[in-house]
């Protein structure tokens, strides 16, 4: 017997340090009006140095758990997307595991960068429909403070640091995951990439001279595949969805650049009220942006039940992915 799979709690988590753009003013040759006209970000959230991805996942998955209602006991899997694990191994999902206490859940890493969640989202679904496991944690997000090179002004003013967890389980018919169109394109692997620290180029006081263990981006060419996959990743999950564009009540993209997202309101014909925007306070937190922004939106009360809600996100692959939910809580 198949099930319908969908989100059954939400929680995030992000430090409390806040880094303005007045202060990136004082680090690298950058201004607040540039930044706030190229990007749309002001502010962006920093963790301490003690913590780790993990810290802020476990904190993210606590609040999803509570929401849902889901003693850790219950959980028969934890899927982790994050581009910043705590190590390359052990898995930071199996960490999580640990802190929760939720020895059934298998656990697993999953790296689609900042598509992350709709991948994890998409995976746990199947696990869901076919019946094997019922409930199900997927944790999204970055520590990209770690990997930034914060005298790099081309990427630097970017990125935040946060986390976001969702309960993924049975809903009622009708309601929870519609469609999810995933896909990728590895000929722009090199546009977006953290070139040292893996088994191609491991650690060494060479790669550290170079700012090889920095993350690298071609800000230009991840901004046209950007633009262009959003429109179509997303064109096609309302599609699959068996919806329309008109049906869509509130539109949960990646928070990455308030021009890609203007871009995709615009071609969807989106008033500001069906978007839900919150870059400008937290920078680009990569796999969190999106269940960050949905629980945001839920908490402003701009979620009922019955609202199809579309997501849709791209990042270091470069990786893309969309989704359409029927909001089921
Ligand atoms: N302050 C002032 N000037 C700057 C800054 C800055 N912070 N950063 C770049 N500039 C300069 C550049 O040096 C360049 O100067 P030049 O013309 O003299 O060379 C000029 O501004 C314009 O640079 P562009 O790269 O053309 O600027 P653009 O309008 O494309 O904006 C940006 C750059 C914001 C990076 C944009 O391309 C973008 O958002 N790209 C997508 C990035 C993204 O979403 N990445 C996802 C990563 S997620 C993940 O998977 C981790």
């Amino acid at each position: 017997m198949q099930h319908t799979p969908g989100i059954t709690g939400l929680g995030y988590y992000l430090p409390e340090r806040v880094l303005t753009n007045a202060e990136l003013e004082r680090m690298v040759d950058t201004t607040d009006e540039w930044i706030v006209a190229r990007t749309g970000i002001r502010e962006r959230r920093i963790a301490p140095p003690e913590e780790a991805f993990s810290d802020l996942g476990l904190r993210a998955a606590n609040r999803a758990l509570h929401d849902a209602g889901v003693d850790p006991s219950e959980l028969d899997m934890i899927i982790v997307a994050t581009d910043t694990p705590d190590m390359i191994f052990p898995n930071t999902a199996s960490l999580i595991q640990r802190g929760l206490g939720a020895w059934r859940a298998a656990c697993f890493d999953l790296l689609a960068a900042c598509s992350g969640f709709i991948y994890g989202l998409s995976v746990a679904s199947q696990y869901v429909r076919s019946g094997t496991h019922e409930k199900i944690l997927v944790v999204g997000g970055s520590l990209l403070s770690r990997i930034t090179d914060w005298q790099d002004r081309n990427t630097c003013v970017l990125f935040g640091d946060g986390a976001g967890a969702a309960v993924v389980g049975r809903v009622e018919a009708g309601f929870g995951l519609l469609s999810v169109i995933l896909g990728a394109d590895g000929r722009g692997a090199t546009h977006l990439s953290l070139p040292a620290g893996g088994s191609r180029l491991p650690a060494s006081h060479e790669t550290v001279e170079q700012g090889m263990h920095y993350l690298h981006m071609n800000g230009r060419e991840v901004f046209k595949f950007a633009v262009r996959v959003f429109e179509e990743a997303a064109e096609e999950a309302i599609v699959q969805a068996g919806i329309s564009k008109e049906d869509i009540d509130l539109f949960v993209p990646h928070q990455a650049n308030i021009r890609i997202i203007e871009a995709a309101a615009k071609r969807y014909a989106l008033p500001k009220e069906k978007v839900m925007v919150n870059l400008d306070r937290y920078g680009n937190i990569s796999a969190a942006t999106i269940p960050v922004a949905l629980q945001e939106a839920r908490e402003a009360g701009r979620v009922t039940k019955g609202d199809h809600i579309l997501m849709a996100a791209f990042g270091a692959g470069l990786t893309y992915a969309a989704a359409v939910l029927r909001w089921a809580l």
